[in-house]
């Protein structure tokens, strides 16, 4: 049994990256191939033992609810045919798993859609994932490697990290911190920034979308200020508990394709799809 039992979705942003498309879908909604992000998202938490899916959603995202229920007129549409079983993978997780949903009232950034959530998740222990980095790995998925380390330092949060290109650094949280003893992967972060210029960037490891975070992220987040664009970032709340070496930054072992650019998103489609070939 996980020591970790919700994850915590942040799904109310636009996804106005992907206009027209996210008009009237969900950004979350899109597929790679046949599955939408969401759900190898929700897949993922499965994997690291987890059973309660947190949703932060907003009123124009009904469509990820409607995945995460049971469709009978389809299934019985698709019973005894060759497509019976297309409909297997998420049926698992509609009957292993709890759903619950919050709406963000306002896009207020990723730090407020996480303190939006505070209701559903109370005083436990949390995963989140941004469904739009989709991670893949040979052996543990990466939030199964991350609530391993969070065992070991049940009082820290937990951010994933990437080395990336120096031009890229502009577009991510980036850190300084030093390895921790006898670890090849796990930093103690001393200092974080949002979206730095590469001369600014105190490194190259950027934060992706894998966090395990204790509740106290829900007091620090309540005082924090927005950023000048009016947003709530979660780096800055982190960068506080930082400042109290209660964070650690953890280089995941796999891949991770950005799907929230097009890029990133049109690289996972070829990756998965050379896979079935
Ligand atoms: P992004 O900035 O990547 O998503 O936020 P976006 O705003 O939907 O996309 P673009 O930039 O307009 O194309 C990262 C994650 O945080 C969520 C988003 O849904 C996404 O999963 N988010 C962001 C919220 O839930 N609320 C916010 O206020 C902001």
């Amino acid at each position: 049994m996980s020591i970790i039992k919700q994850c915590l979705f942040p799904v109310a942003g636009y996804g106005t990256r992907f206009l027209p498309a996210t008009k009237a879908i969900p950004k979350e909604m899109l597929p790679i191939l046949t599955k939408p992000l969401i759900q190898y998202a929700v897949e993922e938490a499965m994997s690291a033992g987890i059973c309660s899916m947190v949703m932060v959603t907003s009123k124009h995202k009904k469509a990820i609810e409607n995945h995460f229920k049971p469709h009978p007129e389809i299934e019985a549409s698709i019973q005894n045919t060759t497509k019976e079983s297309l409909l297997d993978e998420v049926n698992q997780a509609i009957e292993y798993c709890d759903f619950s949903y919050t709406e963000q009232q306002q896009m207020l950034g990723l730090g407020h859609a996480i303190y939006t959530g505070q209701a559903l998740i109370g005083n436990a222990p949390f995963a989140v994932i941004l469904p739009d980095d989709l991670c893949t790995s040979e052996s543990d998925s990466v939030l199964l490697q991350m609530t391993k380390l969070y065992q070991q330092h049940p009082d820290c949060c937990i951010v994933a990290i990437e080395a990336v290109l120096e031009s890229e650094v502009d577009k991510y949280g980036v850190i300084d911190g030093e390895l921790l003893p006898n670890s090849s992967n796990a930093y103690r972060v001393h200092n974080m920034v949002e979206k730095p210029t590469a001369v600014e960037a105190p490194s190259n490891l950027a934060i992706i979308g894998r966090y395990i975070l204790t509740s106290e992220i829900f007091t620090v987040l309540k005082d924090t200020p927005a950023d000048k664009n009016g947003e709530i970032q979660i780096t800055d709340a982190l960068m506080t508990l930082a400042k109290q070496g209660k964070v650690i930054a953890y280089q995941f072992q796999g891949k991770r394709f950005d799907c929230g650019s097009i890029n990133g998103f049109v690289k996972a489609t070829h990756v998965f799809a050379k896979k079935l070939l």
